[in-house]
């Protein structure tokens, strides 16, 4: 038998239920609800695990030279566990890391072929315009701001370590 009826005659008759007693009811309802939280919190605690078992993302991490990237362009750093944006007036960068529980959200658009158009979290849908506040789903508040510089060498260093304003750019 399908899980999901296809037609009227599959939904279950009254001959199919029985009658349940008040009691009945109350010890089914309290299971299922017990159930259902169980599940939750065995599916919490197994993405907490995931998670505890990733890396720390450091809290600087080089990204390459600033010609390397489009103009404009949004460009997933891996090892910043980041995005790194360039606009009209330079660059920025956006922690990809999810507010809610830390899964690593997804760019809706590359900002060069189609427009940057949000980030969205394939944990728990929570989703973020594109200046990274949180538009809706279970994430508390919108992504960080991350500062942006050139070291010693001209290459790109983006501070996990380090809010910044969402209008900071570094011209390079
Ligand atoms: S980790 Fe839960 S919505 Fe992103």
């Amino acid at each position: 038998m399908s899980a999901m009826p296809t037609n009227e005659n599959e939904w279950p008759g009254e001959e199919d239920v029985e009658p349940l007693s008040r009691r009945e009811l109350f010890t089914g309802l309290r299971k299922a609800l017990l159930a259902a939280t169980g599940a939750l919190a065995a599916g919490e605690a197994a993405h907490l695990l995931a998670h505890s078992s990733q890396p720390e993302p450091p809290e600087s991490a080089t990204a390459g030279r600033p010609e390397d990237y489009p103009a404009p362009g949004v460009t997933f750093v891996r090892e910043a566990r980041a995005y790194l944006v360039r606009d009209e007036l330079g660059f920025y960068a956006l922690d990809a890391v999810c507010s809610h529980l830390g899964c690593l959200v997804r760019a809706v658009g590359d900002g060069q072929n189609s427009p940057l158009l949000g980030f969205e979290c394939p944990c728990h849908n929570s989703r973020y315009d594109a200046q990274g506040e949180r538009l809706s789903g279970p994430a508390p508040r919108g992504l960080r701001y991350l500062v942006v510089e050139l070291d010693t060498t001209g290459a790109l260093v983006i501070h996990r370590d380090r809010e910044t304003h969402p209008d900071d750019r570094l011209i390079a």
